[in-house]
């Protein structure tokens, strides 16, 4: 077996990040139970109510840029994996995340991609820049780059936008030994797929650490659940002390 077949991907979602004290979308009192999708977060919307949207992700950056929000044992546990897993040369680690916060990379994760985007940038719509985005958007903001006025919005994927970087990550899925999603619901593609994609490797395995059961419960070898403060760190111990499981 060559080194490339210890890699490892692993999903997250809202969930690993509700202990830190941000919302999730789906559960009860989530984001989505207070406000529309079709209000706040689709092309169209933007289009119609600009400011509306903006004030929806302003009041998202808001705690994230007061130093309100700090990662949980739940990231610092996949930091430290990534970290061990690679100096033991086991492999890479890396994390494919759902969420637009700051908090894997604030608790030293480096393999990251953001594939929704980053709530703490923003983009201009007529250059394509991306800058670090550390204050309230608003419509005065002028693009550093091409000095564009009225045209940055937030750096997240919308509804009916493509999600970031699927390339590399499908290339990532595609090599991996083991497959871990962590605080998803299963709800939104393609990420809800990307169990699927793996499990086509009948070697890969496959764990589900989350609340409850998400949508593609079925489809993961094990699945294990409770808060993501209390599964992560225990499993990745687990991890860097046996190895990845087998399927057989
Ligand atoms: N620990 C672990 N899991 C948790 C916790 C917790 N403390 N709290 C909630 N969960 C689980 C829920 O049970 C649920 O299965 O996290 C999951 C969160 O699901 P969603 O709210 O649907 O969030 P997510 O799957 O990340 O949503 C995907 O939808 O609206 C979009 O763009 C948004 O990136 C987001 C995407």
């Amino acid at each position: 077996m060559d080194d490339t077949q210890w890699e490892i991907v692993i999903l997250t979602g809202a969930g690993i990040s509700q202990e830190s004290g941000l919302d999730t979308f789906r559960d009860k009192g989530g984001i989505w139970s207070k406000v529309n999708i079709e209000d706040v977060a689709t092309p169209n919307a933007y289009q119609k109510h600009p400011k509306r949207v903006q004030e929806f992700y302003n009041a998202r950056r808001r705690p994230l840029i007061e130093g309100l929000i700090k990662p949980n044992a739940a990231h610092n546990a996949l930091a430290r994996l990534e970290k061990e897993w690679s100096s033991e040369n086991r492999g890479k680690v890396t994390i494919v995340t759902q969420n637009i916060d700051n908090l894997h990379e604030m608790a030293g994760s480096k393999n990251l991609i953001h594939m929704h985007g980053e709530i703490l940038k923003a983009r201009c719509q007529k250059c394509g820049n991306i800058l670090i985005c550390n204050t309230d958007l608003g419509f005065e903001e002028v693009c550093p780059e091409c000095t564009g006025k009225d045209v940055l919005r937030p750096h997240v994927v919308w509804f009916g936008e493509m999600p970031l970087e699927m390339d590399h990550i499908y290339a990532l899925l595609e090599k991996c030994a083991l497959f871990i999603s962590i605080g998803t619901s299963g709800n939104v593609y393609p990420a809800a797929g990307f169990v699927q994609f793996v499990g086509v490797n009948l070697n890969v395995y496959k764990i589900e650490l989350n609340l409850e059961p998400s949508e593609g419960a079925t489809l993961f070898d094990e699945a294990r659940y409770g808060a993501a403060t209390d599964p992560i760190p225990l499993f990745v111990e687990e991890l860097l002390l046996n190895g990845i499981p087998s399927r057989n």
